[in-house]
């Protein structure tokens, strides 16, 4: 009865967690209800073991919080992907090692008949658990491997993914007709060899679309674990991360204007970085001293950031420019966009890391109409999500993806190192606009430059 208590109170945690975690200013308490829901659900499973195995269960609750802490302290914010990708991975890993448990041991787990048959229903959770966490555990180290470049990917043929997923279907249904210990493993080994293959083709850029895949399958793959252990709360979790991961996914596709195939099964073109644009068209180019006066005597400023900012951590002395903005009288707003960066919430997480004030950060939709009356948009190491191409130019690779229209404010200043293109690879023609002012360097030191001008 206490158990089942503590593991619904642990379910409603989850659940107010996620709705927390929707926000920034709800998604530190968010976090601390998601901690104290992990806490009762660990105070269920350890009063629902045997006494002879509570010391093990205790140990390795401390032993896996003890590694969670110190990861998670150690870790840097833009290590953030790689870390939850490795992450997903022990996900994955956990869901095979219950699935192979249940078929060793199916008395312990309750799930045979009078007969001693393992019952049809729990033969195929166990084969589609051991699948989709066998997928996870090898896609998600390889999506860690990327993240963390120390492997670039490898094309890999259609065909082979098309050989190996029929096969591992094929080889579930067989399992279940006939328990055959040599289908499980064969389950097992081709999900493995997938899992890999599937994520070796994709570009580095899209793995934060794809973290958050294996995000949903980690998810999925607990639920399986939850029917094979009869655990309620695993189940209602798997499914929270499950279509959460999901929806995440989609989100972020429909951001980019792609489909979830197209970045799953990429077409070939590489898509993961920045090129040189070959035009060689006439652009004004200023100073650091220049934008100055020009930020001096604005009345409101629009700030864009993008994935330029991330990478030359230019957010405290953005911050500090808008502080001096400010106390000049200016009105100082940051614009998000819902693909800004590499991975969700980056800028957001940026923008907090700099104490930016929630109240001054808006998404696109809040502030998009407001470029026409300001009177600088400030445009920090971000391009595609500035690219009129977008809307413009149907062949465009970006056509139907929404973007600030940064190009209505009075004066633009875009600040990024060269006049190259951004992930997309789509040339911006706002860089050669008459209302267009390049300051061409690192993000930061042009920033920290304008802050010393002011
Ligand atoms: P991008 O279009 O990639 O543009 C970033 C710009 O920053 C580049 O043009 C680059 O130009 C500049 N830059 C790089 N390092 C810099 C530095 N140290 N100082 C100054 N500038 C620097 O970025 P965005 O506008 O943020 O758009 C994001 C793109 O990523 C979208 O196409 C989106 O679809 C894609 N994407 C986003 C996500 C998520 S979830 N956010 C996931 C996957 C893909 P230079 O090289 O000339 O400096």
């Amino acid at each position: 009865m206490i158990i089942d208590l503590l593991y619904l109170i642990a379910a409603v945690c989850f659940i107010l967690a996620l709705k927390g975690l929707s926000s920034p200013d709800s998604a530190s308490s968010g976090n601390w209800i998601g901690i104290a829901g992990m806490v009762f659900a660990c105070a269920a499973a350890y009063l629902s073991t045997d006494i002879s195995d509570a010391i093990w269960t205790l140990f390795a609750i401390c032993i896996g919080g003890g590694i969670g802490i110190y990861i998670t302290k150690s870790v840097s914010m833009t290590s953030l992907p790689q870390m939850v990708a490795a992450f997903h991975s022990l996900v994955g890993m956990a869901a095979v090692l219950v699935a192979f448990s249940a078929y060793y041991a199916p008395n312990i787990f309750k799930i045979i008949d009078k007969l001693e048959n393992i019952y049809k229903s729990s033969l195929i959770e166990m084969g589609l658990g051991v699948a989709i966490g066998a997928i996870t555990f090898s896609g998600s180290l390889i999506a860690f491997a990327k993240l963390h470049e120390i492997y670039k990917g490898n094309a890999v043929p259609k065909e082979l993914n098309a050989f190996l997923g029929s096969s591992v279907l094929c080889l579930i249904f067989y399992f279940v007709m006939t328990e055959s210990s040599g289908a499980f493993l064969l389950i097992a080994l081709f999900s493995f060899i997938l899992g890999a293959t599937l994520i070796m083709p994709i570009g580095g850029a899209d793995m934060p679309v794809v973290v958050s895949m294996l995000n949903s399958y980690s998810g999925w793959a607990a639920s399986g674990i939850g029917f094979t252990l009869h655990n309620d709360l695993l189940i209602i979790t798997g499914a929270l991360v499950g279509s959460s991961g999901a929806i995440l996914s989609y989100i972020m596709c429909k951001g980019m204007n792609r489909s979830l195939l197209n970045v799953i099964f990429p077409s070939g073109q590489d898509v993961s970085g920045s090129k040189k644009s070959n035009a060689v068209r006439p652009f004004k180019q200023g100073s650091p001293e220049d934008a100055a006066f020009i930020l001096k005597n604005a009345k409101s400023v629009i700030v864009v950031p993008g994935y330029g900012m991330a990478t030359s951590q230019a957010q405290h002395a953005l911050k500090e420019m808008s502080d001096l903005l400010k106390k000049n009288g200016t009105t100082v707003r940051y614009a998000i966009h819902p693909v800004a960066g590499r991975m969700p919430g980056h800028m957001n997480v940026l923008l907090a890391e700099a104490n930016v004030p929630y109240d001054d950060v808006f998404e696109l939709d809040e502030i998009n109409r407001d470029f026409a009356t300001c009177d600088v948009a400030y445009v920090i190491g971000a391009n595609d999500v500035t690219n009129p191409a977008a809307k413009n130019d149907p062949s465009s690779s970006i056509y139907g993806m929404p973007i600030f229209e940064v190009d209505k404010a009075k004066i633009v200043l875009f600040l990024k190192r060269s006049m190259g293109t951004g992930y997309a690879g789509v040339d911006n023609e706002l860089f050669y606009a008459q209302n267009t002012m390049m300051l061409l360097g690192d993000a930061k030191k042009t920033t920290e430059a304008i802050v010393k001008a002011l």
